[in-house]
């Protein structure tokens, strides 16, 4: 039902040949056809929290699977091509923090790709079920996750340009589905949020909710089981234009190390100035980044002696 629009981020995604993309929140997979329909010679892999939801991706998707929490992947920096978080950051404590991973993770010129609600809902054949266990006595369970400030097109533009990412395209995928009563009926007793607070009740309790529930369900309308929903899907790039200027002081009289004058390919200067250092012939330049992509190796702040040439990863597209 929700599929389509995570398929749309993946296909917007459309990673390049022999890309290395990761499925965070992978869930049971379900998106890894997908993934390898929208490019070719892929590598995938799929990490999630649940190591039963890993178990069905490893069976059903055949891909390998990490146990992990989105907000710290066991990924190093600059690794790969493509990330997607389709449905899985609105369950998370620290969306901020996923999507910082996610770029902390990415090559220049990858991809993030999300899918958040903007609009689930409502469906009356939803609330008849969740009325009927109320007056059994199954209490409502604590909201599952949260949707604000993942809700709308700019909130997550905003989400995603706070971690240096550029967002190329951000739009709202619009989904419908009309449920037969005995699908419905199968879903809602067979996953999900009912299926939960089922358990909660005692045998006898069950059959008689279920009776009960079946009853009222085959009392309503066809269009009580018509359910419409809204996602908010993005893309976003790690681009040199999302870079933050990098500053180096340079002394006059050291000749920059190998290692500064090889990263120092990579920038210009955008500023020069006198260092405020007091007391030291230093030349303070600051560096911007350059067409082309900069190599992992020049991602982290550079230390050499008698110089130092630092960058920061975050910033705004205009490189303020
Ligand atoms: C709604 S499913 C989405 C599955 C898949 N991405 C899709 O669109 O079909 C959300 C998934 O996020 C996983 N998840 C929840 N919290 C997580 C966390 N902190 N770190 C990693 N995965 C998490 C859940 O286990 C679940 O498999």
């Amino acid at each position: 039902m929700i599929l389509p629009a995570a398929q749309a981020v993946v296909a917007a995604l459309a990673p390049g040949h022999a890309a290395r993309i990761l499925d965070v929140g992978t869930g049971s997979g379900a998106l890894v056809p997908a993934i390898g329909a929208a490019a070719a010679d892929v590598t995938v892999v799929g990490l999630d929290a649940s190591a039963e939801m890993l178990q069905r991706c490893r069976s059903a998707a055949g891909i390998p699977a990490i146990r992990c929490d989105a907000l710290s992947l066991p990924i190093r920096d600059a690794a790969v091509d493509a990330v997607l978080l389709a449905f899985v950051l609105f369950h998370l404590s620290d969306p901020v923090q996923a999507v910082a991973e996610a770029a902390r993770v990415l090559t220049y010129g990858g991809l993030v790709g999300t899918a958040t609600w903007a609009r689930d809902g409502p469906m009356e054949a939803d609330e008849v079920w969740d009325e009927t266990l109320t007056e059994a006595g199954a209490p409502p369970l604590p909201a599952g996750r949260v949707d604000a400030a993942l809700d709308s097109e700019d909130a997550i533009g905003g989400l995603l340009a706070g971690a240096g990412l550029r967002p190329t395209r951000i739009w709202l995928e619009p989904l419908c589905h009309r449920w037969g009563l005995p699908a419905f009926y199968r879903f809602a007793t067979g996953s999900g949020r009912n299926r939960q607070r089922l358990q909660q009740l005692n045998a006898g309790q069950r059959g008689e909710v279920l009776d009960q529930v079946l009853k009222r369900l085959r009392a309503l309308d066809p269009d009580a089981f018509a359910w419409s929903g809204e996602v908010v899907c993005a893309v976003a790039t790690l681009s040199m234009l999302g870079m933050k200027v990098v500053t180096a002081e340079l002394p006059v009289h050291v000749a920059p190390s190998s290692r500064i004058a090889s990263a120092a390919r990579f920038f210009q200067p955008v500023i020069s100035g006198r260092s405020r250092t007091p007391g030291r012939a230093v030349r303070s330049v600051q560096y911007g980044p350059v067409h082309g992509s900069v190599p992992p190796e020049h991602r982290r702040p550079l230390r050499a002696s008698g110089a130092a040439l630092c960058w920061a990863s975050t910033g705004t597209a205009n490189g303020n």
